[in-house]
């Protein structure tokens, strides 16, 4: 199970009620790590237990008790009393329309993608209830271009597949920053960073022309961390999804790199 956020170390606990269930946790835990706890799953898709919590996607929103707006449970920590509502009808429709322009940015290639029935954008689609997309982007307009159609636009960048490991397909790319934070994070690395804005914005290697040319080691943190099939493995492009994977840690140093075995 991905908690969302990482395990808080503090020995002292709190206890909060979410959707009517009491749930004790340390203190520094969000509240959509004791959320997961209760057994209650929040949508997420730019938080991972892999990495601190930044935030990004406003998927993860929920009400508090005593509080104005709808903050984000991922960055939200919990406070000793705290009541926490999940799953009002308020929370679902700002979900679902988060989601509908997520989508409404991406390609509609689910049946020919890699990462289909592996990608979080695809469940969290599904969790929301999304069933219709009133609106068009650039994303669209990427899958039209591969399939004949469409015009070239500013926003458009081609495939980087100059990794000999895996491959960065812009165009699926929901700007979570899920691969730059794991990027530094857990490698240690500073090869990613996120430039421009809008529909024009999205990962880069730094300053460098590609993957292959950047400081990237390719340890594949990122490609382990990325929720859609931005970052695909090349195997599972050639072979498709494996059977079972497992997540495991690298024994030959004290740096503690995780890989997934398959
Ligand atoms: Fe909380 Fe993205 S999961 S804002």
């Amino acid at each position: 199970t991905d908690y969302g956020t990482p395990q808080s170390t503090s020995e002292k606990n709190v206890t909060i009620n979410v959707d009517g269930f009491d749930v004790t946790v340390p203190e520094g835990t969000s509240v959509m790590r004791a959320s997961m706890e209760a057994g209650i799953q929040v949508p997420k898709l730019c938080a991972t237990d892999m990495v601190d919590a930044f935030g990004s996607c406003r998927l993860c929103l929920v009400e508090i008790e005593g509080r104005r707006g709808t903050p984000a449970s991922c960055t939200t920590l919990v406070e000793e009393g705290m009541k926490v509502r999940t799953q009002t009808d308020r929370l679902k429709g700002l979900r679902r329309g988060v989601m509908e322009l997520y989508i409404s940015d991406h390609p509609l290639d689910c049946l020919t993608c890699a990462a289909n029935g592996d990608c979080e954008l695809q469940d969290m689609a599904g969790a929301v209830g999304l069933r219709d997309v009133r609106y068009e982007a650039d994303g669209q307009n990427h899958f039209k271009m591969r399939d004949g159609g469409g015009e070239v636009n500013a926003c458009w960048k081609p495939k980087d597949e100059s990794n000999p490991y895996f491959t960065y397909d812009p165009a699926k790319c929901i700007v979570c920053s899920r691969c730059v934070r794991a990027c530094e994070e857990v490698q240690g690395t500073f090869a990613l960073t996120i430039t421009g804005r809008g529909f024009d914005s999205r990962v880069t290697a730094g300053m460098s022309e590609s993957f292959l040319d950047s400081e990237c080691v390719s340890c594949g943190a990122c490609v382990q961390a990325c929720p859609t099939g931005t970052l695909q493995e090349k195997s599972v492009i050639d072979i498709g999804q494996p059977e079972r994977s497992v997540v495991t840690t690298c024994a030959y140093c004290g740096v503690g790199c995780s890989f997934k075995a398959e």
